[in-house]
């Protein structure tokens, strides 16, 4: 089985033809990590979600991953930013916990107080690329790593990984969510050599490969998803309609997801990863909150339609 669908995975016009059972099959084992709502448990059990990110410049991405993450179900979401951008990001939503410590002296100290009681981590979203912040973010990385928790790295995370690539290269609780623009610089950095664009599921796998097997996402009109084992597309439909943000929304499911499957006793698959899981069932829901936004707001769509769409998106995909 898992040698026919590697094969499977290296021929997309296949892929294509044979992908919405796939997806279905897919799907009913994202299914299994969903924790049940009961009210015999307590807070903070399924998720507290921590975020890097948020500076003078970018306030809205750490707000769209932060209540992605707890709209999807985590229990809490802690965003950890800079001290201007935290007044900002308070202001959006009463729901987050905010800390603006991220450019402070101690940074780390602050932020080491609070991992502990962190299951997932997503590092990136509204970052920036300021040299500090940086430095800052490996070194939470660093800590997270040691502690075992899953680490989801978008957008200026994925910076951060291109210059220094041993940060995160054989973390297997790791995730990476680039998109086209971002996967080219990995890939570039990696192999040392112009990506041949012609075969995008096998670059996944190979870019995979090169971070010692760290779960690659290949975010896209059909998302990528490899191990280094495999490569799962998720084919489910979005809109035409693309904005600014979606892909915050993406990994602050991302976030929550990760843990549930990680921590799902017994593991959900033995022929799928827990991270693959968690991000295929990430990519089925941005889609599908794309495709149910659109539906009412067509080319007005924006991300925060669709994050409004993350309670029945998540329902229809996962819980009926
Ligand atoms: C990654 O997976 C491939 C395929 O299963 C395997 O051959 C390789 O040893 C793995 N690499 C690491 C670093 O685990």
């Amino acid at each position: 089985m898992l040698m026919i669908r590697n094969i499977i995975a290296l021929f997309p016009a296949f892929i294509r033809s044979t992908s919405l059972g796939m997806d279905e099959e897919t799907l009913s084992l994202v299914r299994t990590i969903v924790p049940a709502l009961t009210s015999k448990k307590h807070k903070g059990q399924d998720g507290r979600i921590g975020i890097i990110g948020g500076c003078q410049e970018y306030t809205g991405a750490p707000y769209f991953a932060a209540i992605s993450a707890l709209k999807v179900g985590a229990d809490l979401s802690h965003v950890f930013c800079t001290r201007e951008a935290a007044v900002v990001i308070k202001s959006y939503s009463p729901e987050l916990i905010v800390h603006p410590v991220l450019d402070s002296p101690n940074a780390l100290e602050e932020i080491d107080k609070w991992l502990p009681r962190l299951h997932s981590l997503v590092v990136g979203p509204g970052l920036g690329r300021d040299e500090g912040l940086l430095r800052t973010a490996k070194e939470v990385i660093e800590k997270s790593k040691a502690r075992d928790i899953p680490i989801i790295i978008d957008a200026d995370g994925l910076w951060l990984v291109a210059q220094q690539p041993s940060v995160i290269q054989g973390y297997q609780k790791a995730i990476l969510t680039p998109n086209f623009m971002e996967f080219t610089r990995l890939y570039e950095a990696l192999h040392q050599e112009p990506l041949d664009g012609s075969d995008r599921g096998r670059s996944v796998l190979q870019l995979s490969g090169a971070l010692g097997n760290v779960t690659v996402l290949l975010k896209g009109e059909q998302d990528l998803i490899s191990d280094g084992r495999r490569v799962l597309t998720c084919s489910l439909r979005g809109s035409g309609r693309r904005c600014g943000g979606q892909g915050d929304l993406l990994s602050g499911s991302l976030g929550a997801l990760a843990h549930w499957a990680f921590s799902a006793t017994p593991p959900p698959s033995r022929s799928v990863s827990p991270a693959l899981l968690a991000a295929f069932g990430a990519c089925a829901l941005t889609k599908q909150c794309n495709s149910q936004a659109f539906q009412t707001h067509g080319r007005a769509t924006t991300t925060s339609d669709m994050i409004q769409e993350i309670g029945p998106a998540f329902k229809k995909l996962f819980e009926s």
